[in-house]
């Protein structure tokens, strides 16, 4: 079995620095990632494993910080080429760009272009896994894991569920279609090389309690699938579930009496929470997904990092309602936004997030999101000084955090020297 030695600065973390600290990280400037087939085998100092394993290959990134491959919790593939459209929120932003652009997707040649298109942009800006929605297509499903299979690259998507007459016709599938055919993705797909299946109801507006309950009653089935959605994004969004559910407590409860509350649920933007909802999160284990550039770029609100001390929440860059496809820019929107509630994230938590945070959020803390022997190889190699006014910020940091934060803020695709996939080096 052939050894490869990746050369580097290396940055690791035994934990979520802002539970455990900062001594959860440690740094080693002349660092070594030893790769053998696929799998982190051992990490350390580099001269150390260069005298360990002498016949290993080598590949120096000098003076690159190597970090676990970034993990985006909360995305839709199917909006990439609509990402960056103006002036609208979330309703009418739906209606307006994305539900049109969605319909594209009953094309497979379509489906399988832009799947390509979206994971060729993930891997150049250092994202390595991605939960993906879909569309209610299934064959933009079998795009999005064919391309995915191809990569090499581990992924989680769903096939979105829309049955309520609140979507528009040429987008809407049934409760029964939606059970079927997600049932029949499940199968194929779900555990199939490094691809996971996700239950996804879009979100209680645009489903009728039937379609809910028959997605319920499937996640019941295979419990050990994740079960993605939406909660809590707007305020009139809140007020137009209410209308729709009004015998719903709230609009957790939405879901909760479909049998789509549980500890492998995974819900977006929760922005706009009451006390009831996240004791109710809380006792069941959930997760939340934080999508800092969507929240800003709709106008949607500041996610509270609080609930981090309750809840495992991920790090999301929510393309394409998020104004970007970069793991980097979704760090530093992270950080505006903790700022305007009055907190500075330290670049660790930052980090942190962006990488075993979002892993765990989907369950896959022992596989991927950290640099471990054991873990899967998928790494980021960062250029510190990837632009000049980065540089000249950086080259007067005292520690390594400074150095890193100027590429946290300002960082885009310029600063991804390399990603690994399996241990494979996969820059597009
Ligand atoms: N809520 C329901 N669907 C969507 C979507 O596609 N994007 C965002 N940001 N919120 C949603
Ligand atoms: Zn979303």
């Amino acid at each position: 079995m052939s050894d490869r030695l990746i050369l580097g600065q290396t940055l690791t973390f035994a934990g979520d620095p802002a539970a455990v600290g900062l001594g959860a990280a440690q740094h080693e400037a002349n660092g070594a990632v030893l790769i053998r087939a696929g799998h982190i085998a051992q990490i350390g100092p580099a001269r150390a494993l260069r005298a360990a394993y002498p016949d290993a290959a080598i590949t120096d990134h000098g003076e690159g910080l190597i970090l676990p491959g970034f993990v985006d919790a909360h995305a839709h593939y199917p909006q990439t080429a609509i990402i960056a459209s103006w002036g609208k929120r979330l309703i009418d932003w739906l209606n307006t760009y994305t539900f049109p652009e969605e319909a594209r997707f009953a094309d497979p040649a379509y489906a399988a272009l832009i799947a390509a298109r979206y994971l060729d942009l993930l891997l150049s800006n250092g994202t390595t896994t991605v939960a993906s929605y879909c569309t209610i297509h299934p064959q933009s499903v079998d795009a999005f894991f064919s391309e995915a299979q191809a990569r090499g690259m581990r992924v989680l998507a769903g096939k979105t569920c829309m049955d309520r007459d609140t979507a528009p016709a040429f987008l809407r599938d049934t409760a029964q279609s939606a059970y079927d055919d997600s049932r029949a993705l499940l199968s194929r797909w779900h555990g199939v090389d490094r691809l996971s299946y996700i239950i996804t109801p879009r979100f209680s507006p645009t489903s009728t309690p039937a379609q809910l309950s028959a997605l319920g009653a499937l996640w019941a089935e295979h419990p050990d699938c994740l079960m993605q959605t939406h909660l809590s994004e707007q305020t009139d969004e809140i007020a137009w579930v209410q209308s729709l559910y009004p015998q719903a407590r709230d609009y957790l409860d939405t879901y909760e009496a479909h049998g789509l509350l549980g500890p492998n649920g995974l819900y977006g933007h929760a922005i706009h929470l009451e006390a009831r909802e996240i004791d109710r999160l809380a006792e069941v284990g959930a997760a939340l997904v934080h999508c800092p550039t969507s929240n800003s770029f709709i106008g949607s609100g500041l996610f509270d990092m609080g609930l981090r001390d309750r809840l495992r929440v991920g790090l999301a860059t929510d393309t394409g309602g998020g104004s970007s496809f970069s793991m980097l820019r979704t760090m530093a929107a992270a950080y505006e936004i903790a700022q305007l509630r009055g907190t500075a994230l330290h670049p660790a938590e930052l980090l942190w997030l962006a990488t075993g945070g979002s892993a765990k959020s989907l369950r896959l803390e022992t596989k991927i999101g950290r640099l471990a022997p054991g873990y899967e190889a998928d790494l980021v190699v960062l250029d510190l000084a990837s632009t000049s006014a980065i540089a000249q910020a950086s080259a007067r940091a005292d520690d390594i955090w400074q150095a890193i934060f100027p590429t946290i803020m300002m960082g885009d695709d310029r600063a991804i020297a390399q990603v690994y996939v399996a241990g494979h080096a996969r820059k597009p």
